[in-house]
């Protein structure tokens, strides 16, 4: 009876996710490469290549994580490269790119080692058997061989990417739209415009013209001598879809290549493990603050004298804590729970969890909108200060930073966003505003994928903006041009009423010499 009660809920999810969309023509063959990505950008994935395999496609999926499905018709591998594992993000706080220079050192040796993996160099091999390609287009350049010749979607794991936006030819308005890692309070003053600019240009310089995309063409290069350049590749994009909405983010004028998918993995709670149960219900009415670093900046990596005022400050709260931590921890509170495993989104959908202390991850942070739970940011590295910003612009919590942590920092932060109703209210209303949709995003991103199969890349969808240069689509060459017009017009202008006049005076003269 219980059984057959799940099989009922299951099938209803599923008939939610496939939504209303007709079968499919055909079942296609859809390789989705992500090698160089985290669990976290791994997670966005896992729900489209479900919705895509429950019907009847053949999915591969490539990435560096352990196998995290068992639909039959996902074939979930992992590359085994240890470049990008293990790495302390708390080590790059406060690199100048937050973050990104930790690429330079990751990226080039993956590409140098990638094709020499035995399953890589027989997927790559079989390429031709697929009819489309799924890329996360954070870090995986590596990949690009693959789609040479090849109808691909790239996916913006991080929310809106103003360089992915560049390539399919809608350049960003940096007067309004935040960089890849930083954000300001709206609306922008003219110093945070002039700054935002700087990084807009300094960091997609940065990245594909000057040092990460030079790198790993070198190393491609070498591999494969007879391919375009990974960025000509990467310009033959069909579709993007993002992991962003407006409701959780801002409206931005998009493309018909451009789809908001966001939050595709956020769902419904289940009943949570009996341990758990009892601890956050058993909180009573002061209620459960929930503390996770996410997957890549695990709570172990954390400073010792950041953990340690942590544990001072929980111990001066009424509240119960549930903290997500590898490894043993010695002097922990009564109040504190340490644990290595937690089912996130049904701790964030338990009515006595209040608080959410976060690293500000886009997927964290999407959960905790839609479960409604209130939030209080302490932004590491890359995104994750832009999202912090948004989350204090929004009002659904606030943020702290690492340096200007202390017992009664926290203590206050804490009792404020648990006490001040504000942060509750905002986020019910943000929740409500991202499920206000007319299908579900897993829904949407199943439509546009199989669309672009059936049209054989969709050219239709592609702008002719993106096949311009930038003096063309800045226009600097017609910009000139119309100088020059005006030049000419004034130059020639000025000829002739010098000419008029010479004739008007010199005719005056011999008038009055006639006079004399
Ligand atoms: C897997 O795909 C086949 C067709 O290729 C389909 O008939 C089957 O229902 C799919 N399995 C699941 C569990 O969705
Ligand atoms: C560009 O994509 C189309 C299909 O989407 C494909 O037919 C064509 O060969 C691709 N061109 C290059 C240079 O990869």
């Amino acid at each position: 009876m219980f059984l057959a009660g799940i099989y009922v809920m299951v099938a209803a999810l599923a008939a939610v996710v496939a939504g209303d969309l007709d079968p499919p023509e055909k079942h296609y063959k859809i390789l989705v490469l992500l090698p160089v990505s985290s669990q976290s950008h791994k997670n966005v994935f896992i729900p489209l290549a479900e919705a895509l395999a429950d019907r009847g496609h053949q999915v591969t999926m490539l990435s560096n994580s352990p196998k995290s499905t068992n639909h039959p018709n996902i074939t979930d591998i992992s590359h085994g490269l240890q470049h990008f594992q293990n790495i302390n993000m708390f080590e790059y706080k406060d690199d100048w790119t937050t973050g990104f220079t930790m690429f330079e050192k990751v990226l080039p040796v993956i590409a140098r080692d990638f094709y020499k993996v035995p399953l890589v160099k027989e997927l790559y091999e079989r390429r031709k058997e697929f009819d489309l390609f799924i890329v996360d287009h954070a870090f995986n350049e590596v990949v690009y061989p693959f789609l040479h010749q090849a109808p691909f979607i790239m996916v913006s794991t991080p929310g809106t990417d103003y360089r992915q936006s560049a390539v399919l030819g809608n350049v960003m308005n940096p007067a309004y739209v935040p960089s890849q890692s930083l954000d300001f309070s709206r609306p922008y003053s003219i110093w945070h415009r002039f700054l935002n600019t700087l990084i807009h240009i300094a960091f997609a310089v940065y990245w594909r013209n000057w040092n990460i995309v030079p790198q790993l063409q070198k190393e491609i290069s070498a591999q494969f001598p007879e391919l375009p350049p990974l960025l000509e590749l990467e310009r033959n994009m069909s579709l993007a879809l993002m992991n962003t909405h407006f409701s959780i983010g801002i409206p931005l004028p998009l493309l018909p290549s451009q789809v908001e998918v966001g939050a595709m993995h956020c769902r419904p709670a289940n009943p949570l493990p009996q341990e758990l149960e009892s601890w956050i219900t058993g909180a009573g009415s002061s209620g459960v603050i929930y503390f996770n670093l996410g997957s890549f900046s695990r709570g172990s990596y954390m400073p010792v004298q950041y953990r340690d005022v942590f544990l001072q400050a929980f111990r001066r709260l009424p509240q119960r804590v549930v903290w997500k931590y590898e490894g043993e921890l010695k002097n922990v509170p009564d109040n504190v729970m340490i644990t290595n495993w937690v089912p996130q989104q049904d701790i964030l959908a338990h009515n006595n969890v209040k608080v959410f202390i976060t690293h500000c991850g886009l997927l964290g942070t999407q959960e905790s909108i839609y479960h409604a739970t209130p939030l209080l940011g302490l932004p590491i590295f890359a995104d994750q200060n832009r999202n912090s910003m948004f989350i204090r612009n929004s009002g659904v919590g606030d943020f702290l930073l690492w340096e200007e942590l202390t017992e009664d920092v926290i203590v206050n932060a804490i009792n404020d966003i648990i006490n001040n109703p504000k942060y509750k209210d905002n986020i019910l209303r943000k929740s409500k505003l991202m499920r206000d949709q007319p299908v579900s995003p897993t829904e949407l991103a199943v439509f546009w994928t199989e669309y672009v199969i059936r049209h054989k890349g969709a050219p239709q969808l592609r702008s002719p903006a993106a096949q311009l240069s930038w003096v063309e689509f800045l226009m600097l060459d017609v910009i000139f041009l119309l100088h020059l017009t005006v030049f000419f017009l004034y130059f020639i202008t000025r000829r002739i009423l010098r000419v008029i006049y010479a004739k008007i005076f010199s005719a005056n003269d011999s008038i009055k010499k006639k006079r004399e």
